[in-house]
């Protein structure tokens, strides 16, 4: 049987101000989930938050882009808005960009990643939720763990990795897509996904087409034409196998790499690794935060989730991600701390340099 893994979020209002989901939202979105079970449209799911981000985690049998499954969501997102709207929270349903649901929740606002799959006989899977960054965090972090050799040694020295893996890359500028084959396209591969801005792996493909990741690349920013909010993405991995192990999967966030999004969507700041306890971006709106969930699916059920993160092995991660923003934070206004002018279009700097348009005179 096909299951199908649906990860839905959307940021529709938190409190104090960005940092995290109310625990009334979250009882409304499971209540209402909990219902859908019971009528059979989902297998399974778990209501869970990253940061200011509610995040739907679902099973069914209906496939991608399901109407049914995303006109679910899109209701639960409306209807935690209202409870949201109800207690003042903040930005209340702020990513609902849109009046009525139109099909397919994909453009709408919400963040979007789903994959189906032939559940394998044991059936690992990681879900990632990041909050105050954008979809291309992932590229470093899916580079690492899919390409290499450095951090994966399956690539090396497991014949079922050993050819490699199929990365299909969206330019979310110009709307296109295109498959690179690592490692024979690893340079052509780096020479997109460095600019992770502009260039975001969607998906991660087995030599045998078997998928094996799939991210969320909605830029709200480019939904709206202005900035509405942050893009904080999803992402799902199947491990072990085939596929990376659990722990090769998660070696890649042993970094805390600098990623885009922080404070106003506008900083370069670490992304920090945390448990579900530590999931609440506080000192200067971060930094930038992400939580692994672990599942052994079975027959479409979720199981126990496993907080990936809450171990002492990621302690000198998230040392580093504090000593970094403490060292970025040094720079104040100036770049490379803040984002460079072409990421900050859609933030609100251009209506500050409107203004000062006509004071400038041309230089003899
Ligand atoms: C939102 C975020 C925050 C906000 C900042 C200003 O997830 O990244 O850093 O951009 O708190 O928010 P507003 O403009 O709503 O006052
Ligand atoms: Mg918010
Ligand atoms: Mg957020």
């Amino acid at each position: 049987m096909k299951i199908t893994i649906s990860v839905i979020k959307a940021d529709v209002g938190s409190y104090p101000g960005h940092c995290q989901v109310h625990p009334d939202l979250m009882v409304k979105a499971n209540s209402i989930l909990d219902e859908y079970k019971k009528s059979g449209q989902v297998i399974d799911f778990m209501v869970t938050h990253a940061g200011d981000d509610l995040e739907l985690i679902m099973t069914h049998n209906k496939g991608i882009n399901n109407k049914e499954i995303h006109e679910l969501s899109w209701s639960i997102f409306k209807e935690c808005t209202e409870v949201a709207k109800g207690l003042k929270l903040y930005g209340a349903g702020q990513d609902m960009l849109s009046d009525a649901f139109s099909g397919n929740i994909k453009g709408m606002g919400p963040g979007v990643a789903e994959m189906e799959i032939e559940e394998r006989k044991s059936e690992p899977i990681l879900i990632f939720m990041a909050d105050k960054t954008e979809p291309g965090a992932w590229n470093y972090i899916l580079y690492k763990m899919f390409a290499d050799p450095f951090n994966t040694p399956g690539l090396v020295i497991s014949g079922a990795m050993h050819q490699g893996f199929v990365f299909e890359v969206h330019d979310l500028i110009e709307n296109k897509k295109i498959e690179l084959s690592a490692p024979e396209e690893l340079y052509d591969l780096l020479a997109l996904i460095g600019t992770p801005s502009r260039y975001v792996i969607k998906r991660v493909y087995a030599k045998n087409n078997e998928i094996g990741a799939v991210t969320s690349t909605d830029k709200l920013s480019l939904i709206a034409g202005k900035y509405v909010g942050k893009d904080d993405p999803v992402m799902i991995i199947r491990a072990q196998g085939l596929f990376p192990a659990v722990g090769e999967c998660l070696e890649p966030f042993s970094n805390a790499h600098l990623v885009a999004g922080g404070m106003r969507g506008s900083h370069i700041m670490p992304l920090m690794p945390v448990s579900e306890k530590d999931n609440h971006p506080t000192r200067f709106d971060g930094p930038p935060r992400v939580i692994g969930l672990g599942f052994q699916l079975n027959n479409g059920k979720l199981g126990k989730a496993a907080d990936l993160f809450n171990d002492v092995s990621f302690d000198s991660a998230r040392k580093r991600a504090n000593l970094m923003t403490n060292y970025m934070r040094t720079h104040g206004p100036f770049m490379p701390h803040r984002l460079p002018p072409e990421e900050m279009e859609y933030t609100t700097l251009p209506e500050v340099l409107e203004k000062l348009k006509e004071r400038f005179q041309k230089i003899e």
